[in-house]
């Protein structure tokens, strides 16, 4: 204090005027910073753990069925809010999903987007997602990829409504100011390739089509079908126990890399055994869970989620969780995760904890 003093009889202010004057040149003295969050002693994510109950969220989007058209709406999605992002538009730090519903007879146009998407059938089988000129049908539990840059449009030409998660990195892409989205010249595209051609062709993970080349970040696969996920999952239920703290987890890949779907989100299948209470540990990604089938709980940070078929549920980075699945018979949860980023920027890192119940 005393040099303080002196100082300011030297300069002729003192440390208050100072501060009050830094704002006018845009800084400010991180010698005073109160923040925590500016160097955390470990992550605290703003995100909050959270389900969406798909009884609840399935009631709404079909009520949004019968007041809004779908030019209207133009996407008619519900979008998942984590109740701790300040309404942002943010399930997860940096995930979005929402749950779309698609009427019979109804198109989404062509467009394309730098974000990358991707979507998780829920209900309906036979609506398509076109892809750079092929359609590739959709049946629950398929993962269908409409990767960044790509053009594409959906169409349920059935006679039951389709229900599908998307899945995006807009969080993470609009954090990076680097989105960009544009409209097709035709509502839907000429379709240049057979339909479902590239499902049929990358039909085993042993064997790639060797003449084919590709260049791009992300994985050529269009649909990821749920009759050969199903068939895997029920095959290693019989032979293995997984992982300790994620039972048996399989990750969707690129067949040209082994790496991820897309740079900057991982999608992941795990069927958790009967009756299973995994191990505890944490991470610094963070997850969107969809229950493809069963019931039980995950407890995160000390809170119990409880979770049953199709609800959504996310378990932000850094906190400590486990799953338990309640019942005799195996549960089976889809996640997507921001592994990917936090790999190639090296900041993923992952703990074992205590398990907390
Ligand atoms: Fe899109
Ligand atoms: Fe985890």
């Amino acid at each position: 204090m005393v040099q303080s003093s002196t100082q300011s009889t030297a300069l002729g202010i003192d440390a208050e005027q100072y501060y009050a004057g830094l704002d006018s040149f845009s800084v400010e003295p991180l010698w005073r910073n109160t923040d925590p969050r500016l160097l955390p002693t470990e992550p605290k994510s703003r995100a909050v753990p959270h389900v969406w109950r798909y009884d609840d969220v399935r009631a709404q989007l079909m009520t949004a069925g019968r007041l809004i058209s779908a030019e209207e709406a133009e996407r008619r999605v519900l979008m998942l809010i984590n109740p701790g992002l300040a309404k942002k538009v943010e399930t997860a730090n940096n995930l979005y999903a929402g749950i779309q519903l698609v009427l019979p007879g109804e198109i989404a146009p062509m467009h394309k987007h730098a974000a990358a998407a991707f979507r998780f059938v829920i209900e309906g089988s036979g609506a398509y997602t076109a892809v750079d000129g092929e359609r590739a049908h959709m049946h629950p539990g398929d993962i269908v990829l409409t990767p960044s840059w790509a053009w594409h449009d959906h169409g349920n030409f059935t006679d039951e409504p389709v229900v599908w998660m998307d899945g995006l990195d807009l969080p993470l892409i609009n954090k990076l100011e680097a989105n960009f989205f544009v409209d097709g010249p035709d509502r839907l595209q000429d379709e240049s390739r057979p339909a479902d051609s590239t499902e049929r062709l990358y039909s085993t993970s042993r064997l790639n089509p060797a003449w084919q080349t590709w260049d791009k970040p992300y994985s050529p696969v269009i649909n990821y079908p749920w009759s050969q996920t199903e068939q895997l999952l029920k095959s290693a239920l019989d032979d293995w126990s997984g992982s300790p703290t994620d039972g048996l987890i399989f990750e969707f890949t690129n067949p040209n890399s082994g790496g991820p779907i897309m740079p900057t989100m991982g999608a992941y299948i795990q069927a958790l055994p009967a009756r299973t209470h995994t191990e505890a540990h944490q991470h610094t990604s963070s997850a969107i869970y969809h229950v493809v089938r069963g019931r039980g709980q995950t407890i995160v940070d000390g809170e119990v989620l409880d979770w049953s078929e199709h609800d959504t549920f996310t378990v932000p980075g850094w906190s400590v969780h486990e799953h338990i699945n309640t019942e005799n018979e195996p549960a089976i949860l889809f996640s997507h995760t921001d592994i990917p980023v936090l790999k190639a920027l090296g900041y993923y890192q992952e703990r074992a904890c205590p398990r907390q119940a």
